[in-house]
């Protein structure tokens, strides 16, 4: 996948469906699998590191992270988050930041969050020679002056954002928390493809953060997620089962040794 093949999708009524990936077996995994992109969201900060934002995962860390999904993925586009605090100072932090990505991670693409107020950082990117997917809607980076994970509902200011993302030249655009109604309009109205979370059906593609995906996140069960596993029992069942094992001297047995 390369982003061309990527933002023409819309135009060949392809869907797009798109997992974000941290580490190299998961990311080899959804390879594997055939989805079309890898997202290396900031959303680490969160379901690797426990915090309970995105606002202190690092640049080092995207770049760690970036590597080595960029190492595992044979086929999917790889995009990798700006952190907060590495963009938002302009556009000259931005096109830094997005080359440092781009030159030590092997990934073709970055993210970042926001409409208009990114517009000039986008175009800088992009005419630095970097690839960008927007993010409008919900922005977790901005959880501080929103005050909180709300649903967005204001379509005209979307659609501002939107345009404003397609206008600077990325090549994408994730649709974060937004009404069904306001999600339809924008897919409608861009000739990029809007890639949806929590946005309803009408996106042209569609990203989940993996762990939520599988299951693996106990207890956060919003409306919009589906679970395709259950990681979160699984590995506490897998893990109970051992330690049962172990204590009780039934693992390893003879047949588990060498002679
Ligand atoms: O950080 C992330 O994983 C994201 C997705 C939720 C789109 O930005």
């Amino acid at each position: 996948m390369t982003v061309p093949r990527f933002a023409a999708a819309k135009g060949r009524g392809e869907r797009l469906a798109m997992l974000t990936a941290y580490d190299f077996p998961t990311a080899a995994r959804l390879d594997a699998a055939g989805v079309d992109a890898l997202l290396v969201g900031d959303s680490l900060g969160v379901v690797l590191q426990g915090h309970a934002t995105t606002l202190p995962v690092t640049l080092e860390q995207m770049i760690y992270h970036g590597e080595i999904v960029a190492r595992a993925a044979k086929q999917a586009l790889v995009v990798v988050d700006l952190p907060f605090g590495s963009y938002q100072t302009g556009e000259r932090a931005a096109v830094e930041a997005g080359c440092r990505v781009v030159k030590e991670t092997g990934c073709a693409a970055v993210k970042l969050e926001g409409g208009r107020t990114q517009f000039a950082a986008i175009r800088a990117l992009v005419d630095a020679g970097v690839p960008v997917m927007g993010h409008v809607g919900l922005r977790p980076q901005a959880v501080n002056v929103v005050g909180g994970y709300r649903i967005q509902r204001e379509t005209e200011s979307l659609l501002h954002d939107a345009r404003a993302v397609e206008d600077a030249g990325a090549f994408a655009v994730v649709l974060e928390l937004v009404s069904i109604e306001a999600a339809a309009a924008v897919s409608r109205t861009l000739s990029i493809p809007t890639i949806g979370i929590g946005s309803g059906p009408h996106c042209d593609g569609q990203v989940l953060v993996t762990p939520d995906m599988l299951g693996g996140t106990d207890g956060f069960r919003p409306r919009f997620l589906k679970t395709y596993g259950n990681l979160h029992a699984m590995e506490t069942e897998a893990a109970a089962a051992y330690i049962a094992d172990v204590k009780a001297g039934h693992y390893p047995t003879e047949d588990h040794g060498h002679r």
